[in-house]
């Protein structure tokens, strides 16, 4: 073979630049694949990683707590699963919630699409920092002011109360009907009262039909859930289909429009050192003295929050409760007999009635853990290197107190599924708190409205029981189960009608 000959022949093996660009790609993309199915070293373990996508495609987006329960029972109280690019660590268990949710580094939010769109990272939820922490210490300081589950708002709440009775139960005597946003009403009146003074009546709207539109907004950003997962999706795809710019432009408007009203009103008058009427003029005053943290944006997501936070968590609660009551009539009538024997039928229950009611004490707290209204919580993100189950996990992993089956282990609630107020009764018929039901979560981020929340629970299930009997329609069985065909982040029951009767 001569020199030219040898030449032609590696000519004709070399290969082409494309296809070796395109080999080299493919092993990069491999490379990369495998490497996402291995878990961080410092990770617990959990469901098998998938390239690329991890556990997402066995992860139901709709109802996450089944996914996050169903891993739980395999891997136990902590557990690492990995979404598209998102690290969680999963603890189903109360002591490591506990811990976990009590250290400062575990206080953060995740950056996810939907925290971007609807606050912009602002606000008493999302926030974290010190931006957070004054805001929250503000809030509860102004809200336990202004009689939040104290006796100060207790009146209006029993003006709510009595006008739900008289405008939506009273006509309704023994007929059956569906138990519906009326009840939201009277819970975002309540709020509007602390937060702007004004008092409105049952029967107006207003409130609510602001805050049904704030929440198509929210509706619609849970859509970019899918954006966290796939992240590369935010490059390939064309901007009409998730149509950010103009939806973000929307929602902040509809923001705006819903309380700028008041708050011009209020700035009209401002006293800027005086005793603050409301919440409103709280966080005006503040705006007035420290213009820099208080941005108008994040005084705004501060009002929207206490709305979003307060109305459907409570509103479904009673919901879940009434609908419980109407699968054990034995436990409702219980609960009235305690209630005529302490309270009498001349007066509203009272808190003040509380310590003398402790059946009625453990109908909530059982009805708050079947119901589940908020089943993991609302996830964290930790901000800093920290340990916690004995595992130590860097900064910027989400961190998901899974409730759910916290409040669904056999092992801590015998026959879990079974709605049982009796089980937090003890042998003298004295109530029986238990640290491991857990509805407002606990720790740094514990429920701001706490307080709030279990005054309004306990002054609407006593002020209705007092007065009104409540049954399934005759003839009807009822799977009281959760709506599971209009999942939302608030765990609502399925819609039920029940009759009311006057006692
Ligand atoms: C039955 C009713 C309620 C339930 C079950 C509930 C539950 C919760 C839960 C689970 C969290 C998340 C805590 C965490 O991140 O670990 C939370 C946070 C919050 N809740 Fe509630 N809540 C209720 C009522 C209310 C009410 C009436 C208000 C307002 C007055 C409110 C305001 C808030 C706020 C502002 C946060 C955010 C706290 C923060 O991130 O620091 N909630 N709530």
């Amino acid at each position: 073979m001569t020199p030219a000959d040898c030449r032609g022949a590696a000519t004709d093996m070399a290969v082409p630049l494309p296809l070796l660009l395109g080999l080299l790609l493919l092993a990069v993309l491999l490379v990369w694949g495998w490497r996402t199915t291995r878990r961080p070293a410092w990770a617990p373990h959990g469901p098998p990683l998938l390239p690329w996508v991890g556990s997402a495609l066995s992860f139901d987006v709709g109802h996450g707590h089944w996914s996050y329960s169903r891993w739980a029972e395999r891997y136990g109280g902590i557990y690492h699963v990995r979404l598209g690019p998102l690290h969680q660590v999963v603890l189903s268990r109360p002591d490591l919630i506990r811990e976990a949710f009590g250290r400062s580094e575990v206080a953060g939010r995740p950056d996810t699409a939907l925290s971007e769109f609807v606050v912009r990272r602002q606000g008493l939820a999302f926030s974290e920092g010190a931006l957070w922490q004054y805001s929250r210490r503000l809030t509860l300081h102004h809200l336990r002011n202004f009689g939040m589950g104290k006796s100060r708002i207790e009146t209006y709440i029993h003006h709510q109360i009595k006008g739900y009775m008289d405008q939506f139960l009273t006509p309704n005597i023994g007929r059956a009907v569906e138990i519906d946003q009326t009840l939201n009403v009277a819970v975002v009146n309540i709020l509007w009262k602390l937060m702007a003074s004004e008092e409105l009546d049952i029967t107006d709207h207003k409130i609510q039909n602001m805050i049904q539109e704030m929440m198509e907004g929210v509706n619609y950003a849970a859509k970019l859930v899918i954006l966290d997962v796939y992240p590369w999706l935010r490059a390939i795809l064309p901007e009409f289909v998730f149509n950010r710019a103009k939806k973000e432009r929307e929602f902040g408007e509809t923001v705006r429009q819903a309380f700028t009203p008041a708050l011009e009103e209020h700035r009209k008058d401002l006293n800027v050192t005086g005793e603050p009427r409301d919440y409103m003029e709280a966080m005006l005053q503040e705006q007035h003295h420290h213009p820099e943290s208080m941005t108008d944006w994040h005084l705004l997501m501060c009002l929207r929050g206490l709305f979003i936070a307060g109305n459907d968590t409570t509103a479904n609660t009673l919901r879940w409760a009434l609908g419980f009551l109407c699968q054990r009539p034995d436990v409702q009538r219980r609960l009235q007999a305690e209630l005529d024997a302490e309270v009498g039928r001349q007066q509203p229950p009272t808190l003040a009635d509380r310590q003398r009611l402790p059946f009625t004490e453990a109908v909530i707290l059982e009805t708050q853990r079947l119901a589940n209204v908020a089943p993991v919580l609302v996830p964290h993100q930790t901000t800093a290197p920290v340990t916690v189950g004995g595992y130590h996990l860097p900064a910027g992993v989400q961190v998901i107190g899974n409730a759910y089956s916290v409040h669904c282990s056999a092992e801590l609630f015998p026959e879990p599924f079974q709605f049982r107020p009796e089980r937090f009764v003890d042998a003298q018929g004295q109530f029986k708190p238990d640290r491991n039901v857990m509805p407002f979560s606990v720790g740094k981020r514990q429920c701001l409205g706490e307080a709030m929340a279990r005054a309004e629970l306990f002054l609407f299930l006593t002020g209705l029981l007092q007065n009104f009997s409540f049954a399934w329609p005759e003839g009807e069985t009822h799977d009281f189960l959760e709506d599971v065909k209009n999942p939302s982040f608030v765990l609502k029951p399925a819609p039920y009608k029940v009759v009311p009767s006057q006692r």
